[in-house]
């Protein structure tokens, strides 16, 4: 027979309620959420690297005060995201040790190198609208902490996606050669974009599960498919050509198809061995080591103050 607390998370999540820290939920609930908010914060500490790397050569002030602002906020978004995977039970000091090591994942993304100033660009319109694309529905998603912190990410997401695109714009409204490195940094950022939702549908082994606990509101398949039929009438505007010759409006399916991606470059770039992995999480490593003295001031420092109480 069925718990009384089954029943009622069932009934909980069928009524689109939000389920609470302190809610009864099941282990799979608690250790999904904790797998997936983990790796969404791991995603956005590390994917402060790829554009950090620009912060020091943006071409005006105005640039860099932008870009400082933008890697700022990822840097804050990693940290309502291991807040709330700490009300779960999940110990945040525990989990960047995982990333550390390798046991826990982070977006494929953020394992590709930026190597001109277009890519800044390019990461806010692709990336950062694919992020968009990704979280709004998590705005819906069952557990209560997760889907608040998803409405204050979301929203400073689509800044993030239009300083790009209004950056994009500029640089092709230039010379000739910026609007060359525009379409060559397009041309490298497209299909690692669409990875960013994950394998298809099929062989996707968490989808079917989180659909039905609503962690999930929408498939992968679902999510890249509305990202592409946004992001054709965008490249139009601007004026790039995205790099797939299968790309072409079905009227029958109302959507855009597309070409095959590469997953074998996916599951590559996925298990550690993408072009930045190692340099990503030896960063990570090295930022956290050198951040242990802040970490020991600040436990002496409320040890002293609980001494004083
Ligand atoms: N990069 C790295 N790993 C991935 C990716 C990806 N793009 N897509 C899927 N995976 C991993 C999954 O984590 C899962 O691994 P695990 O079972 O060992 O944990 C495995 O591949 C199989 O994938 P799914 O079963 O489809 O996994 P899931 O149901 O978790 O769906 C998804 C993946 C769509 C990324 C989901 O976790 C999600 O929506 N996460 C929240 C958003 C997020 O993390 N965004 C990060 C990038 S955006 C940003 O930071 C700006």
């Amino acid at each position: 027979m069925q718990s009384r607390e089954l029943d009622q998370f069932e009934q909980t999540v069928a009524a689109d309620h939000r389920v609470e820290p302190r809610d009864w939920m099941p282990d799979g609930y608690r250790a999904t959420l904790v797998r997936q908010i983990a790796q969404h914060a791991h995603s956005e500490i590390i994917g402060m690297q790829p554009e950090g790397n620009w912060i020091s050569r943006a071409p005006s002030l105005r640039r860099k005060a932008i870009l400082l602002a933008k890697v700022q906020d990822e840097a804050g978004h990693g940290l309502y995201l291991y807040a709330a995977a700490e009300t779960l039970g999940a110990d945040r000091a525990e989990l960047t040790e995982k990333l550390i090591a390798g046991r826990q994942k982070y977006s494929s993304i953020f394992n590709y190198p930026t190597l001109t100033y277009a890519d800044v660009g390019v990461i806010g319109w692709l990336v950062d609208g694919a992020a968009i694309c990704n979280q709004v529905p998590l705005c819906r998603t069952s557990y209560g902490p997760y889907a608040r912190a998803m409405i204050r990410v979301c929203k400073e997401e689509s800044f993030h996606q239009r300083q790009g695109y209004e950056l994009l714009m500029t640089m092709m409204s230039g010379t000739e050669q910026q609007r060359a490195m525009v379409q060559e940094s397009v041309d490298r950022w497209w299909w690692p974009s669409l990875m960013m939702f994950g394998p298809p549908d099929a062989e996707s082994s968490n989808t079917e599960q989180s659909m039905l606990w609503r962690i999930k509101r929408h498939t992968n398949d679902e999510l890249r498919q509305r990202f592409v039929d946004m992001s054709v009438p965008q490249a139009a505007k601007l004026g790039v050509t995205l790099p797939d010759p299968h790309l072409v409006w079905n009227a029958e399916r109302g959507h855009h198809d597309f070409g095959e991606i590469d997953w074998t470059e996916f599951w590559q770039v996925v298990k550690g061995d993408g072009p930045c992995n190692a340099q990503r999480v030896e960063h990570r490593r090295k930022a956290h080591e050198d951040g242990a003295w802040v970490r020991e001031a600040a436990t002496a420092y409320a040890r002293k103050k609980e001494q004083a109480a």
